[in-house]
């Protein structure tokens, strides 16, 4: 089964566009980053299992469905609550972990500052929301410490990849699916995205 998602969609690809333009301001980045969100999270939950329950309309009695797995929303802090944004509105039942990840400027390699999982994860589908794949550090980082906590199916939803991210996820764990906005050029040497979008965090968040 094919694992990499490259979600084509003509609303998301005018969205990303506004990301990438230096001169999009914080009101407008965040907006943006909402709708992607939204478009992403609906593709990556395409497959979820449904069970037909019957409900009754105020003309008569009919068969309905109903999400029949569990998901767990889990974003990497800081910038994939942005994402969690836009997933509450329709996944409010959802419950989230947390995993707090930074990079260090100087070697790019991640630095775990908080973790907090909802203790069952066995038999839930799990989605990473974190909008930058690059090195795919802090995304190994992350599926690892789901994974001790007892996960078992995942997913990933970034708005961008790197070709060198995306290879090193899958070498290590090619069952997970990854779900994408876009596939970008290459790292530069400070392991930013290139033609990328620049900082995702300091822009959503206007530091
Ligand atoms: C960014 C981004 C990812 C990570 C990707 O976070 O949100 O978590 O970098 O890089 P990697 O694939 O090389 O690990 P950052 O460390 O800048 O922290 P922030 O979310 O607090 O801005
Ligand atoms: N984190 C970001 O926010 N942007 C990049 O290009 C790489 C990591």
């Amino acid at each position: 089964m094919y694992k990499i998602h490259h979600i084509d969609h003509p609303i998301l690809k005018h969205a990303l566009t506004v990301l990438r333009n230096k001169n999009t301001a914080t009101e407008e980045f965040r907006r943006h980053t909402a709708i992607i969100s939204q478009i992403m999270i609906m593709e990556a939950t395409r497959n979820l299992s449904t069970m037909q329950v019957p409900v009754e309309t105020p003309l008569a009695k009919t068969k309905g469905s109903q999400i029949g797995q569990a998901i767990v929303l889990v974003p990497v802090l800081r910038a994939g609550i942005s994402m969690l944004f836009a997933a509450k509105d329709f996944l409010p039942w959802a419950p989230v972990g947390f995993i707090g990840l930074e990079r260090d400027e100087e070697t790019a390699v991640a630095r775990q500052y908080y973790q907090k999982f909802p203790s069952d994860l066995t038999n839930k589908l799990v989605l990473i929301l974190d909008p930058m794949l690059a090195t795919g550090g802090s995304l190994l980082d992350t599926v690892e410490a789901l994974q001790q906590k007892g996960a078992v199916e995942l997913a990933v939803v970034c708005i961008v990849a790197a070709p060198e991210g995306i290879e090193r996820l899958k070498n290590v764990h090619p069952d997970i699916h990854i779900y994408t906005a876009d596939i970008d050029s290459n790292l530069n040497r400070s392991k930013f995205i290139v033609p990328g979008l620049g900082d995702f965090g300091d822009r959503y968040f206007g530091t």
